[in-house]
């Protein structure tokens, strides 16, 4: 009611954030889900840690809107950008290894050569951009690729020095000439030294991306706790008390998967989880 005694219709508050629907929303936010990856494609298999791109499109279609600029600073096989791709917005993707390079690449040309075919030659107006270098440089990468800024980031970068243990998936890998870990690289994450060094480097770069990101914009990190040598290691909640020293944490949901084999880790001596969930870390950078 106006102060005249007149109504006008009110116009639904916009919403800033995404296209969802009403639905849609809600049910996004709810704190857990279930999701089975679908079997990898041959040139995918060689990554040891690959995440599937229907999860993340349903992520990137809740923190942004069409065309907006999405980061993954850990692409591998670029996952991310499939996914970006297949939401029409822009998407950027940093990775040490030039082995995962040719994939994401190869597997970006493929769909843009559907695409053309299906659209008779047109253009897809979003851009995916796959860089070959290291995220601790980001800065630099910025500059020299002259990049833009962040409307939101999505990734899930190596699970600590975790690759480097031995178990029973490692050795089936093995045994089928596929890679163990990512690289004997230095610089990649994965190989620091201790589990403290991969923590402190890992959280340092999302501290440098932090200028490059937009005001309010948001981060989802997808990490897991997991045991090592009879420990259990708590990488997503470390990773999310340190983060939150730099970023504002929004909550947290988990990926649960429920096809994945048992193995009987210390059956009928000693409890030995078989980890079948993962944390996606929620953050914002947020204009306070
Ligand atoms: C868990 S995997 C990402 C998998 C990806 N989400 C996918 O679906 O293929 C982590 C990736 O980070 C890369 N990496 C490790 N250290 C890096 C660094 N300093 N800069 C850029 N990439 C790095 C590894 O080579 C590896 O491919």
């Amino acid at each position: 009611m106006n102060e005249d005694n007149s109504y006008t219709e009110e116009l639904p508050p916009e919403n800033r954030l995404n296209e969802l629907s009403a639905q849609e929303w809600l049910r996004f936010t709810k704190t857990w889900f279930v999701h089975n990856p679908p079997p990898r494609k041959k040139d995918e298999l060689l990554h040891p840690a690959k995440y599937p791109e229907k999860m993340v499109e349903e992520f990137i279609k809740f923190f942004t809107k069409t065309g907006a600029v999405v980061l993954d600073p850990f692409l591998g096989t670029g996952s991310t950008l499939v996914a970006c791709y297949n939401t029409k917005r822009n998407g950027i993707g940093i990775e040490l290894q030039k082995k995962y390079v040719q994939i994401a690449r190869e597997r970006i040309k493929r769909l843009d050569a559907q695409f053309q075919l299906a659209q008779e030659g047109a253009k897809q107006y979003c851009k995916q951009i796959v860089v070959r270098g290291d995220s601790s440089k980001i800065n630099e990468l910025w500059k020299e690729y002259n990049l833009p800024k962040i409307d939101f980031i999505i990734t899930s970068p190596p699970y600590g020095p975790m690759l480097n243990k031995k178990g029973l998936v490692t050795r089936e890998r093995e045994e089928q000439g596929l890679d163990l870990k990512y690289s004997k690289d230095e610089n990649d994450l994965g190989n620091a030294c201790s589990y403290e060094e991969f923590l402190s480097r890992l959280v340092d770069i999302f501290v440098k991306i932090k200028p490059l990101l937009k005001e309010g914009a948001y981060l989802a990190v997808v990490l897991q706790n997991y045991m090592d040598k009879g420990n259990y290691i708590t990488l997503a909640w470390d990773f999310a008390k340190e983060m939150s020293k730099h970023y504002q944490l929004r909550g947290e949901r988990l990926w649960l998967q429920d096809n994945k084999t048992l193995y009987p880790y210390g059956y009928k001596y000693s409890f030995v989880p078989n980890v079948h969930h993962h944390y996606c870390l929620i953050f914002k950078h947020d204009k306070n």
